[in-house]
C-alpha cells in the first residue's frame, strides 16, 4: 500500500523515524513529504534513506509527474507527525502552499494528524478550532499525550508514541473509518493485563496475560475522545497509550478496589483483565526456604468475582442503571462444551451487556498481536469478530459500546 508521511516542523521530528521504519517494515511504499521548517530538525537524506524514495518539500519540484496531484490521489493513508500548530492551521484553512499540504488537498484515503506542541499551543482557541475543523473535514487527530515536553515543560502536548502511531495507522489502513471522534464526553473504566497473586515476597501466582487487548482497547477508547482510566495488571505492553490516566495494580483484590472505587463515575466498564481466580490464603513474610521435606502444598481462597459484582453493584443501584458492562471470556473448549457454549453460559452467570469471547489454548490470543472471538450479547445476538489486530479487534467492540451508551 501506499503510505504518504508528512512531517511537521517540531521537535519531536527525529522520532517520525520509526514511523517510517514501521511502514516500510510492513512492506509498504512511503513517501515522506516534510515541510520546509521540518527540514531544520531532520535532514532529507535520512527520510530519503528510509523511506528509500526521494524527498521533496515542494510543488515545484517534479512538475513532469504532477506530483502535489497524484501523491496524494495515490495513497492510502496520511499520516503527519508532527502535526504542528501552524501546519494544522494551514491544513484547515485548504493551503496549498507546500507538497504536503497540496497532497491533503487530493488524497481520499484515511488521513491522521499526530500533533505535538507546548500545551499553550495545544489549548489555544485558534488551535481547538482547527482540530475541530479538521475533524469535521473527515481526518483523525490524535489526542496528544501528556508529559516531558521539550526543555524542561510538562503537560499535554507530547508526540505519541511510535509504536502507537504504527498501531493506529496500521488499524486505519484495514479500516478507514475505525477512528470517528465519537466517544467525546463518555467515561470508560477499562482493566487489562494479568493479576499477581504472591505467594512470598519474591513468587506470585500469575498468568499469561500481555494486557494487549485491555490496552488496544483503552488506546481507541481515548483516541475516539472517551475520558479513560486503565486499570493495569501486569503486562508486557512497552508503555501506557497517550491521552489517558493509568493506574497500576497486583493482585485481582487490588484490582477490584480499584475498579469499585471508581464504577459509579463510569459509562462503561469494560473488564479486558486475566483476573485471578485463586490467591494464596497467606503471604509468607520472609522468602520460603526449599527445605529437606520439599514444597509444602499451596493453600488457596477465592478471589472476588469483579464482573459479577459489578453487575450486582448496578442491580442494587449503587451504580446508574445506564452504566454499560461489558466482560471478556478467554475459554478453552472441554468435555462439557466448546468455547462458544462456555461463553454463553458465562453470560448468563454474569449478567453483563457484552461478553467478547475468545478462543484461547495452543498459543491463540495470549501475548499475540492478533485475535479474533464472538460477541455476545445479552438479548442473545451474537456476532463473530473476524481474526485481525487487536487494535482492529478494539474498534469493533467500541463500535457496540458506543451503541449501547445512551445519548448524551
Ligand atoms: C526548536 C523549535 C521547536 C519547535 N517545536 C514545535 C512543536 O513541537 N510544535 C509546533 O507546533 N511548533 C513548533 N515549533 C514552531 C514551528 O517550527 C513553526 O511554527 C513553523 O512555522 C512550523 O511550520 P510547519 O508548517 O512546517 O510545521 C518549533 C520551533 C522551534 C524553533
Amino acid at each position: 500500500m501506499h503510505v504518504i508521511v508528512g512531517v511537521g516542523g517540531g521537535i519531536a521530528a527525529y522520532k517520525v523515524c520509526s514511523v517510517i521504519r514501521h511502514f516500510t517494515e510492513a512492506g509498504h511504499d512511503v513517501r515522506v513529504m516534510p515541510t520546509r521548517s521540518a527540514l531544520n530538525f531532520v535532514g532529507a537524506a535520512t527520510f530519503e534513506a528510509l523511506s528509500g524514495n526521494p524527498v521533496t518539500t515542494e510543488v515545484f519540484d517534479d512538475v513532469d509527474e504532477v506530483a502535489h496531484v497524484a501523491l496524494g490521489r495515490q495513497a492510502d493513508l496520511v499520516v503527519i507527525a508532527p502535526a504542528t500548530a501552524d501546519l494544522m492551521a494551514r491544513a484547515a484553512a485548504g493551503r496549498a502552499d507546500d507538497l504536503l499540504t497540496a497532497s491533503l488537498l487530493t488524497a481520499r484515503c484515511p488521513v491522521m494528524f499526530v500533533p505535538a506542541m507546548h500545551t499553550e499551543m495545544w489549548e489555544h482557541p485558534a488551535t481547538v478550532a482547527n482540530v475541530a475543523t479538521l475533524r469535521a473535514h473527515g481526518s483523525t487527530v490524535l489526542t496528544p499525550a501528556s508529559g516531558r515536553l521539550t526543555g524542561a515543560d510538562t503537560g499535554a502536548g507530547r508526540l505519541p508514541e511510535p509504536t502507537e502511531i504504527g498501531l493506529l495507522g496500521d488499524l486505519l489502513l484495514t479500516r478507514p473509518d475505525a477512528l470517528p471522534y465519537d466517544l467525546s464526553g463518555v467515561r470508560v473504566l477499562i482493566s487489562a493485563g494479568g493479576t499477581r497473586e504472591a505467594l512470598d515476597p519474591v513468587r506470585y501466582l500469575g498468568n499469561h496475560s500481555s494486557g494487549k487487548q485491555g490496552y488496544a482497547l483503552a488506546r481507541v477508547a481515548a483516541q475516539r475522545g472517551a475520558t479513560v482510566t486503565l486499570v493495569s495488571g501486569a503486562v508486557s505492553e512497552p508503555g501506557a497509550p497517550a491521552a489517558l490516566d493509568i493506574v497500576h495494580v497486583d493482585s485481582a483484590v487490588e484490582l477490584s478496589s480499584e475498579m469499585n472505587a471508581r464504577a459509579a463515575d463510569s459509562d462503561v466498564i469494560i473488564m479486558a483483565a486475566a483476573v485471578a481466580d485463586f490467591r494464596p490464603v497467606g503471604v509468607a513474610g520472609a522468602k520460603i526456604k526449599k527445605g529437606a521435606e520439599g514444597p509444602a502444598p499451596i493453600a488457596l481462597t477465592t478471589n472476588p468475582d469483579i464482573l459479577a459484582g459489578l453487575v450486582r453493584s448496578r442491580t442494587a443501584a449503587q451504580i446508574p442503571s445506564s452504566t454499560v458492562i461489558v466482560g471478556f471470556a478467554a475459554e478453552t473448549g472441554d468435555a462439557d462444551g466448546g468455547v462458544l457454549d462456555h461463553g454463553r453460559a458465562k453470560l448468563r452467570r454474569k449478567g453483563c451487556d457484552v461478553l467478547v469471547v475468545n478462543a484461547v489454548g495452543d498459543g491463540r490470543a495470549f501475548g499475540t498481536a492478533d485475535n479474533s472471538g464472538w460477541l455476545l450479547r445479552a438479548d442473545g445476538t451474537e456476532t463473530g469478530l473476524p481474526y485481525g489486530s487487536k487494535t482492529l479487534m478494539a474498534s469493533r467492540i467500541l463500535d457496540e459500546v458506543a451503541a449501547l451508551v445512551p445519548d448524551r
